[in-house]
């Protein structure tokens, strides 16, 4: 399951709804950047590493090693469920996932500053530090962490390489790394309980025939190779990262569901075509309460964007879409779908990959009419006023892919499945009374 926009698609709700029918849960990429939300009953969950699934007692939640991990972020999410009656005897973390280090999140920072008016508009949870420095061969892994001597060593020497870039590039005091050997010493006798070769556990479910989902964070036009670079994160979002960052081999994948908003939003910087500025953005902010789980900045909203749609489609190999927020569009008296841009002049249908020419597409809008009356009841496509299933029905042709799943609110049940996307029929796609939408 993976975003199909800029992220905050309603991934967590989508994945505690999927979790039913899954065995394992796998995160496979990403770090506290993420942030999902899961509304069960009156009670709201707040999750950043912890996989959506770890809801349901009986399924096994897996970090896999393709993510990063902040210790103590990740700690006071486990106390979190803790104290919330929610047991975390069920999750794994991989023992070769790269560790979020405190200059990880200063250089985070302190890069932002610097870059001025180039800056991404990152998370500042250092992210990006830590999959530079796994990439740079100089990272430290969980594994590391688990044997006293080796981390000592490993971060007396990596403590002293980033104070001279602390220092003299960005005029910070140095750390002292007796103090962080210590604080992560610390973390790694509490977290080592979960700690396990978690390709080998998810192959081994995978043997028993048990049902695996890989869960995205983040979405694909946020992927480091296919997201609108440079205004990405650094890792890989879009479903072949599954295969990377899980561990597991392409042919273990039987299918891959997108998750999408019925509008779009995006947070930090960079190109938005379907932006909008005026009064009906802060109508879609307000009525979505888009508000960044991870950092509480307010999202951009803007229309649904049938160019980004397609390439979420082609990048992911899509077999299926989860439509969510349809509620957020009810007072609407009509609602746009940019079904291509222009570009110098010219139709565009295709999603450019050069940032530049990105920021110059405008929007070629389709209107269509809103439905001005409560989703948040229905619990079938009957339900649905016309108008609003006339919606749905454009956005699947638009797309090529049906959709298996609508999402009219933050509740478990505010959602009609309209086919079941693990063990339904692959490409299939119907209302209520069989016909294709
Ligand atoms: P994620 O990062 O993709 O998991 O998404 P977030 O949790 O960051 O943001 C989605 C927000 O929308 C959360 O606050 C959800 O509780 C909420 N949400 C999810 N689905 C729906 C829906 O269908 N309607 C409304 N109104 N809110 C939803
Ligand atoms: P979920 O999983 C939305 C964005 C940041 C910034 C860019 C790079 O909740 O959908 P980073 O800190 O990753 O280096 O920031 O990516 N970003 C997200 N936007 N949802 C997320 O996660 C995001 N994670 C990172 O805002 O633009
Ligand atoms: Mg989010």
């Amino acid at each position: 399951m993976i975003g199909a926009q800029w992220g905050d698609e309603g991934k967590g709700k989508i994945t505690d709804l999927l979790s039913r029918s899954a065995d394992v849960v796998v995160r496979y990429q990403g770090g506290v950047n993420a942030g999902h939300t899961v509304v069960v009953r009156d009670r709201t969950f707040k999750l950043h590493l912890i996989p959506s699934g770890i809801l349901y007692p009986d399924t096994e939640c897996i970090i896999g090693s393709g993510t990063v991990i902040d210790p103590q972020v990740l700690l006071d999410e486990i106390d979190q469920l803790d104290k919330l009656g929610i047991a975390t005897g069920n999750l794994f973390i991989s023992q070769t996932a790269h560790v979020t280090m405190p200059y990880h999140r200063l250089i985070d920072s302190a890069s932002e500053d610097k870059r001025g008016d180039r800056k991404i508009g990152t998370t500042k949870r250092g992210i990006g530090p830590t999959y530079a420095d796994k990439s740079e061969r100089t990272g430290i892994r969980m594994i590391d962490l688990m044997d006293a001597d080796n981390l000592r060593d490993q971060l007396h020497w990596a403590v002293s390489y980033k104070n001279a870039i602390l220092e003299k590039l960005y005029g910070l005091p140095p750390l002292e790394p007796a103090g962080i050997i210590e604080q992560y010493l610390g973390y790694a006798e509490r977290l080592r309980p979960h700690v396990v070769d978690s390709s080998l556990k998810i192959n081994e479910a995978v043997r028993r025939r048990q049902n695996v989902l890989f869960e995205g964070a983040q979405g694909t036009l946020l992927d480091l190779d296919h997201g609108t670079y440079p205004y990405v994160t650094s890792s890989n979002p879009i479903a072949g990262g599954a295969c990377i960052g899980a561990g597991v081999g392409p042919t273990i994948i039987d299918r891959v569901i997108g998750v999408a908003k019925a509008y779009t939003t995006r947070v930090g910087e960079g190109p938005f075509p379907t932006e909008l500025h005026g009064e009906v953005g802060q109508l879609l902010g307000d009525r979505g309460a888009e508000f960044g789980t991870t950092t509480g900045r307010r999202r951009r909203c803007g229309w649904f964007d049938g160019v980004i749609g397609r390439y979420a489609v082609r990048i992911n190999g899509l077999d299926c879409l989860a439509i969510t927020k349809l509620d957020v569009l009810d007072e609407l008296p009509e609602i746009k779908v940019c079904v291509a841009y222009e570009l110098d002049g010219e139709a565009c249908r295709e999603f450019p990959s050069s940032a530049r020419q990105f920021a110059k597409c405008q929007p070629v809008y389709k209107t269509l009419p809103g439905w001005q009356q409560s989703t948040a009841d229905c619990r079938s496509l009957n339900d649905l006023p016309s108008q609003a299933l006339d919606y749905l029905k454009f956005l699947a042709e638009l797309m090529e892919i049906p959709i298996a799943i609508v999402s009219l609110g933050a509740s478990r049940d505010q959602t009609i499945v309209v086919e079941d996307p693990i063990h339904g029929p692959k490409r299939a796609l119907l209302n209520d009374n069989g016909a294709p939408v």
